[in-house]
């Protein structure tokens, strides 16, 4: 199996189909959606979801979604701003009222529900994700499985929030802990998993208790607006779950209006480091519980003693996975002097053998295009940079016209070079030779960005050394793909504040209450 169909298979869980008739209507990108409905059975909504409704911007503008394979109409959304903003806060809080009321297992059997909903209609919302962000369909059906399963998760966890009783010091009291949930939270997903980013803090708010108030990435608001509808279809109350689309000029008032209202008592934000920061920032007034999942700068390590092929393999799942737009994407590959022409050579030749690049409709691609010509100017900007600097560049290395960009591996990258500094966040495999484990465990972590690291090594008493050195949330030994519900996502230093996922996922929606018992006797 080529190396990233095994990384979207190991997201995917069974499918279990429905058939629609219509699939054409959006891989056509042009019928503009009916007001309010989905389109035929096609999930292209043209409204966003607040309180259980479809509804217009108050202004009623709108804002276009263009498709980044061809640059075609998707359709139209709302745009909407701060006064929309505001009231769709105020539907949540009305709504966590009594949200807050339900037991677990309420909350566990609707949230299983739209998981499940999630994967019988995964080949439809698969067609959908890739035609608004370009990832090819194994991986956008990878995405929906990986997606369902924090829903699947965080049903089972809704039912684990215990408090505690504590032992008490003075004979007349007891002394005990709650969980409680922290209130209406507003979240901030990103382009790059239009799907599962939202299940992963959305899935967790709602598990805990809280209501949510979401914007998605300007680029991807059909895939969140479709969530809507399912969550609807599963039996989540109105005011739950609430979506407010905007365009990227509305962005900055909806993000402060999130963040500065008094009645949103926790925000999430999956996005740049630059805009985390500013909105932890808007949070401070407030002083809200804030989880920040923010860029990377991730080294991938081959040491001496690695598996040259299983490392090759892992590189290309930890670089090329998403078109190298992952903030978990291998950005600097360090490998040993003594393996490093072998290495580069394999990893060419693989590139030049598995990858194909185009729309990631089409059966075969493996490389969609990148989410828009910007993007596509920074890579440039990145390889002429590196070349200028005295890079090489193995294969690929120029635009294909579009978004599209070819996959590309540069060898005798330095550390000066732009792509070792920044983060790439498209499809350059940049590759630096390291003498040592101390050099290359300094310079991997000689970064203010700590959030995945890889290293391939046969070494066990190195692999502990490393694993446990590296400064960075993630780690994967020997294996390139690392990302499942069950584990604990979230970075270090400046790549982000908590977790999400795993059984951790729910506390960042949790507020913890002492209750002191006295005068008993
Ligand atoms: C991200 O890039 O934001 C998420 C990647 C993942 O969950 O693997």
């Amino acid at each position: 199996m080529p190396t990233l169909a095994v990384a979207a298979a190991i997201f995917r869980s069974s499918p279990k189909l429905r058939s629609f008739s219509s699939l054409s209507k959006i891989m056509d990108n042009v019928t503009p959606p009916k007001p309010g409905f989905r389109a035929a059975s096609s999930f292209v909504y043209d409204k966003a979801f607040v309180n259980g409704e479809w509804v217009a911007a108050s202004s009623g503008k709108t804002f276009e979604v263009l498709n980044p394979a061809n640059g075609k109409l998707i359709g139209s959304v709302p745009d909407m701003d701060a006064t929309d903003t505001e009231n769709a806060i105020k539907v949540a809080y009305k709504a966590f009222q009594s949200w807050k009321e339900t037991t677990a297992k309420e909350r566990s059997a609707l949230l299983r529900r739209w998981g499940e909903l999630m994967v019988e209609n995964k080949e439809e919302l698969s067609k959908l994700l890739t035609t608004e962000m370009g990832k090819p369909l194994a991986e956008s059906a990878g995405e929906l499985g990986y997606g369902a399963g924090f829903l699947e998760l965080f049903a089972e966890e809704a039912k684990r929030v215990e408090g505690d009783i504590i032992q008490t010091p003075i004979k007349t009291r007891r002394l005990l802990v709650l969980k409680q949930p922290i209130g209406v939270s507003g979240m901030i997903t990103p382009w790059n998993f239009p799907s599962a980013m939202i299940t992963r803090k959305a899935g967790a708010a709602i598990a805990a208790g809280c209501t949510v108030v979401l914007k998605p990435a300007e680029d991807t608001p059909y895939s969140a607006l479709a969530l809507c509808e399912l969550a609807k279809e599963a039996g989540i109350p109105p005011g739950v779950l609430n979506v407010v689309t905007c365009s990227r000029d509305n962005a900055s008032q909806v993000g402060r209006a999130l963040c500065e209202s008094p009645l949103v008592t926790k925000m999430s934000f999956t996005g740049s480091t630059v805009v985390g920061k500013l909105l932890l920032q808007q949070c401070a007034s407030t002083v809200k519980k804030v989880s920040l999942e923010l860029g990377g700068n991730a080294p991938f390590i081959v040491f001496q003693s690695a598996d040259v092929d299983a490392a090759v393999q892992g590189a290309m799942g930890a670089k090329f996975r998403c078109s190298g737009q992952t903030c978990v994407c291998a950005n600097r590959i360090y490998v040993h002097e003594s393996i490093y022409d072998e290495f580069v050579q394999k990893l060419a030749a693989t590139v030049e053998k598995d990858l194909k690049v185009g729309d990631g409709i089409a059966p075969g691609t493996t490389q969609g295009p990148l989410i828009n010509k910007k993007a596509v100017e920074k890579i440039e900007a990145h390889v002429q940079d590196a070349v200028t600097k005295g890079a090489k560049v193995v294969c690929g290395g120029k635009s294909k016209g579009g978004n599209f960009f070819e996959p590309t591996v540069l060898s005798e990258v330095t550390g000066d070079m732009r792509c070792s500094k920044e983060e790439i966040f498209g499809p350059i495999a940049g590759i630096l030779r390291f003498k040592t484990e101390e050099e290359v465990v300094g310079l991997a972590n000689a970064t203010s960005s700590g959030l995945a690291g890889y290293f391939y090594s046969r070494d066990l008493g190195q692999i502990w050394r490393v694993a446990e050195r590296l400064e960075s949330g993630l780690v994967g030994v020997n294996e390139g793909v690392i990302s499942v519900p069950d584990a604990p996502f979230g970075g270090w230093k400046e790549s982000g504040l908590g977790r999400e996922g795993g059984r951790y996922g729910i506390d960042e929606y949790l507020e913890m209450k002492y209750v002191c018992m006295g005068g008993l006797n």
